[in-house]
Order: C-alpha cells, then structure tokens, then sequence
C-alpha cells in the first residue's frame, strides 16, 4: 500500500523508455553490441533528465545473463531482458553489482579511498560492477587526484559513470580519461507525452493544456514534471472535484502567472492605455505575484512575439494554437525594433529592481514606460534615450 511518487514509479528500465535522449541510449546500445565498453563516461545536464536512469540500464544491461549468453539477443534486441536474476536484482534494487555514491556529501579524500579499496574487488555475479558518482563537480581537486590513477589503470570489471550538472568543473585531467554524453533538455512536447501516458496509467483524466502548463513550468526537466503532476493530483483528489483537472486549477495551484496577463500587456501598449496596464500592475501585485517572475515572463513573451515576426511562423512558440493565434496578431501590431527596445528596457529594470525597495511602485512605472517605448505606429523615435529628469526624480526619490 505504500505510495511511490511517480518519478520513481515511471523510470523507465529500458533504453527505448528513455525519452529525448536517443543520440546517447543509441550510442551505448550500438557498444554493447560490438562489446566495446569504456571504463570511464560523464553524464552531463540538467537536474531529472535522465542521466542516473540511463546509468543503471546500463549497468542493467551490461549483467543481463541474456544479453551474455543469447548473441542473437544481444544484436537485436540489446535491451536488459528484466527477467533473468542478475536483472531481477537491478529491479528491486538488491544487486550488488551498481553502486551509487553522492559525491557531494562524499567528497573528501577519504571517502575517495573508501571507495578505491572497494572498487579493487570483483563482483560475486555477473561480469559488471558499475560505479555511479554522482554530482562529480563535487569533488575537491585532492579528491579527483586520489582517484585520477583508478581511472587511469581501471580493474576490468568496473565502469564509473560521473553524472554532473556542471559538465565545466570537472578537470581536464578526468574528462580526458572518459566518454561524454550530453543529456538535452526534454522538449515540451515530449515531457507532455509522458506525462499523459502515466495519467493514463493511473487513470486520472487531465486537460492537455494544463499538462502542458505543468510541462512548461518545469523547463525541460522530466523529473520536475513528473514531481509537479504528482502534486497536482494529490491537490485535485483533496478537492474531490468530478471530472478532469483543468488548465485553471493547475495555473491556480502553481500560481502562475497566465498568458491572459502578458497579452494584456501588449494590447495596453497597442491601445496606448496606461488604465489598462495600471490594472495588470494591480492585478499581479494584489494576487501576490512576484515581480521580478513577471517580468522574467513578460521578457519571454516579448522574445516570442520577435520570433513570430522574424520567422512569419509560430513553429517556435511551444503554446496551443488558440494561443499562438494570439501571437499572430500581436506579432502584426507592433515593430520588431520596437519590441526589442521594451526586452533591453526590461532587462535593464529587472537588474536594478534587484537592488530597490519601493518594488510595486517601480515595477508599475515600468508598465507604463511601455507604453511610451513603443514607436510602432507613429514611426517616431522612441523617447528611450530622452533624459527624462523629472521621472528620474521620482523614482529614486519618491
Ligand atoms: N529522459 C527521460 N525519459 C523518461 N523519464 C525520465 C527521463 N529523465 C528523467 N525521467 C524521470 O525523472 C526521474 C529522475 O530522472 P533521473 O534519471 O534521476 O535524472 P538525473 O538526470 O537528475 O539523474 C526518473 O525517475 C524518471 O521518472
Ligand atoms: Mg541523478
Ligand atoms: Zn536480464
């Protein structure tokens, strides 16, 4: 009866299940075959896009008694057979032949020679043991000496697989020694599948575009899709509503700013009303939004209606059609120089607003100087770069 949260109920035990990352599960399938194996790989990227999951079907894999002994297995399938023992004991987590070893709570020179002595020793069953460290960059440099001869003069049986965040902070003197694999960012699309498919799975009925609000949210990584969907459900459940979970009720549980409020934006710039954008203002400081996340979504928005200009497409806007509608007629509306003044204003305010007190009220001011910025129909120069001293009064010194 006890409750697995999905991340780890879904993690997928064969390669063909790993999403997004064909170019490296590709890769490692096509040394099996040949029986080409390194001692040594880095797996780099993002947090929760797979990089510990590819690790242990591979290590899965490279014990698999049918993957050994079939050759015809091996060539066509080459996939662990999730029946033999040694992958029994992958699966339920028992065998011996995998361990894993955080390297950021382990990081001295001792607990790099705890792990050296134990590496010395062979497995017991099957032909593998495969060492998992993971966050690497951890690592003081005494530690990554201590462990460079290990790597240099490895035992047969063992392979160590470095997975890290920050590919950049491993020495050259490692990264030499080794394989690297770079694991993408999970593109919306695909993060959106999977997590249909598990709500299929579990039975519960989701709207798409509220899975693709929870897959934006979580910016290419499967994991916090999968940790945001868990926590929409156990939300959804509480509130015992009959049907699927909506659009809204995800916007409201993540507070998230909605597209709504950045096209309210625009069209009070199109329609010169500082009314209308005092509203927005209002609107994202009364309910509690944080300003600086607006913005953030606000500079996104801006980028997005630029590409839809510079493409003449919506290809590259990930949002529903209704939506990217939107962005068509926005797109129309306005110049790309005109647009591309409000995102270098904005980045400019983001950075001293980091650095303000009176946030509300320079983040209002902010809305309003759009409206000003923008030269898309008057075709006259923007008042960007006029000294405005008065305003200038204001603002440092209300
Ligand atoms: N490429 C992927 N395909 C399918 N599920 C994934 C993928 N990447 C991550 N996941 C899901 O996210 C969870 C965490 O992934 P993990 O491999 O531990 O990420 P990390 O890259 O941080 O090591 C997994 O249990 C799995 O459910
Ligand atoms: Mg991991
Ligand atoms: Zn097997």
């Amino acid at each position: 009866m006890s409750y697995q949260v999905i991340a780890r109920k879904y993690r997928p035990v064969r390669f063909a299940d790993i999403t997004a990352q064909e170019h490296i599960t590709r890769t490692i399938q096509n040394s099996l075959r040949m029986g080409r194996l390194g001692h040594g790989y880095i797996f780099s990227g993002l947090r929760g896009v797979g990089k510990t999951t590819a690790a242990r079907v591979f290590a899965k894999a490279v014990n698999c008694r049918k993957m050994i002994e079939d050759p015809e297995y091996l060539q066509q399938v080459t996939e662990p057979c999730g029946e033999c023992e040694s992958c029994r004991d992958f699966d339920s987590g028992t065998s011996l032949n995998i361990s894993e070893f955080d390297a950021a709570s382990n990081n001295s020179v001792d607990d790099i020679r705890t792990l050296r002595e134990n590496v010395r020793y062979g497995p017991q069953k099957g032909k593998y043991r495969v060492y998992i460290i993971d966050e690497v960059h951890m690592l003081s440099i005494a530690a990554f000496n201590a462990f460079l001869k290990t790597l240099e003069e490895p035992p047969p049986h063992a392979i160590f697989i470095f997975a890290t965040t920050e590919l950049h902070k491993i020495p050259a003197t490692i990264a030499s020694r080794c394989q690297r694999f770079n694991f993408k960012r999970i593109p919306l699309q695909d993060i959106q599948k999977q997590l249909s498919s598990i709500c299929q799975a579990e039975g519960i009925r989701v709207d798409d575009d509220a899975l693709q609000l929870i897959g934006r949210k979580s910016q290419g990584s499967m994991r916090d899709a999968q940790s945001i969907l868990d926590q929409v459900i156990a939300f959804s459940a509480e509130n015992a509503h009959e049907g699927s979970i909506t659009y809204r009720g995800v916007a409201e549980l993540l507070n998230y700013i909605d597209d709504d409020q950045m096209f309210a934006v625009t069209d009070a710039v199109a329609e010169r009303s500082p009314a209308k954008m005092l509203d927005v203002a209002q609107f994202v400081i009364q309910n509690g939004y944080d300003e600086q996340d607006f913005l953030e979504k606000l500079i996104e928005h801006l980028r997005n209606i630029l590409v839809v200009q510079n493409l003449s497409s919506t290809r590259l806007v990930e949002r529903s059609d209704a939506v990217r509608e939107r962005y068509r007629q926005d797109a129309a509306k306005f110049t790309p120089s005109s647009i591309m003044q409000m995102v270098e204003f904005l980045l400019q305010t983001q950075k001293e607003l980091k650095f303000q007190f009176e946030y509300q009220f320079r983040f209002e001011l902010a809305l309003l100087k759009l409206i000003e910025l923008d030269s898309s129909r008057s075709g006259e120069p923007s008042s960007l770069q006029v000294p405005q001293p008065q305003k200038k009064k204001l603002l440092t010194n209300p």
